[in-house]
């Protein structure tokens, strides 16, 4: 193997790198399968990034992540539960989000960083008032929204926001862009057809997917994910390092915490849902539909 022709590299565990050429291609490199032979990878890079081999270290850590995970990433069919339970993880992760990053951008002005401050202050400007977007979106459900997330935060999103105030509040906060990166990225994922599914599970012509339709494909969310990508190419190789390495442990974080909350059944969700407000959920729509009628269904397919 050469090096001569890779762009860039990121030991993201004690066993394996991610490396990346500019081409795109990406591949994972396990520093136990080159005992005794001189490891090319052991020492960190140094040279300048490129689009290509950025935007491969960047996704190759996401990928890694996701694999790591033991557990097949659960994907159930949405319910209506569980998309309340996501809504308030989505406010919960956008709420401080804005602060967060102007905290970090004032240490990069600190620091005499000023370019990196200017790329948090646009961020934080980008995401302004998201949290709004999922708070309507509950009260499109009928849902008192404001109540429900003061009363409730998802126990597998609560590493997450922690993970993103410590970060923020570091000495050192270039951590928050790998961070951002991870959830922006897996919520780019999301087309036409998720939001539709969600749609399609809502009361009819009730509209509560301003959030995911922001958070996907068709809203900011991919021009998001473009704007980091050139920024974090652009940085000295000591940060690109860093930010894959947060990109990697942020997407672990997200991948369990996503599992903790998916893998939970419907009656677990409601319940959850019903104790944080303290009263029990019906959705007065024009089908007549119901949660409860919901989570009668549920029981009979149970029994
Ligand atoms: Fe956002
Ligand atoms: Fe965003």
């Amino acid at each position: 193997m050469t090096t001569r022709r890779i762009a860039e590299w990121v030991s993201v565990t004690d066993d394996v790198s991610i490396i990346a050429r500019e081409s795109g291609e990406v591949w994972f490199h396990n520093r136990n399968e080159t005992k005794g032979q001189v490891d090319p990878f052991a020492v960190p890079m140094q040279g300048s990034g490129s689009l290509g081999s950025t935007v491969g270290l960047l996704d190759g850590a996401i990928n890694l992540a996701f694999t790591t995970i033991e557990r097949e990433l659960a994907r159930p069919k949405p319910t209506l539960a569980a998309y309340i339970v996501a809504l308030v993880g989505a406010y919960h992760t956008s709420v401080d989000t804005a602060q967060n990053l102007r905290r970090a951008a004032g240490r990069f002005e600190e620091i005499g960083r000023p370019e990196v401050a200017a790329y948090l202050e646009m961020r934080a400007r980008e995401e302004t008032g998201h949290d709004r977007l999922a708070i309507k979106d509950l009260r499109a459900l009928g849902v008192p929204g404001e109540r429900l997330v003061a009363n409730f935060i998802p126990e597998g999103i609560k590493p997450l926001c922690k993970r993103f105030d410590e970060l923020c509040a570091e000495e050192y906060p270039i951590g928050s862009i790998g961070y951002s990166y991870c959830l922006e990225r897996i919520a780019a994922l999301k087309v036409k057809s998720d939001i539709d599914s969600v749609q399609a599970i809502c009361p009819a012509g009730v509209d509560a997917t301003r959030f995911l339709r922001s958070h996907s494909s068709l809203g900011s969310e991919a021009a998001h994910v473009d704007e980091t990508i050139e920024f974090v190419a652009s940085l000295p190789a000591d940060d690109r390092i860093r930010v894959v390495r947060e990109t990697y442990q942020s997407a672990l974080l997200l991948a369990e915490g996503y599992n903790h909350e998916l893998l939970k059944s419907e009656m677990q969700l409601q319940r959850e849902i019903e104790q944080a407000l303290g009263q029990s959920l019906e959705y007065p729509d024009p089908q007549g539909y119901s949660i409860a009628q919901e989570r009668a269904a549920v029981a009979a397919r149970a029994d």
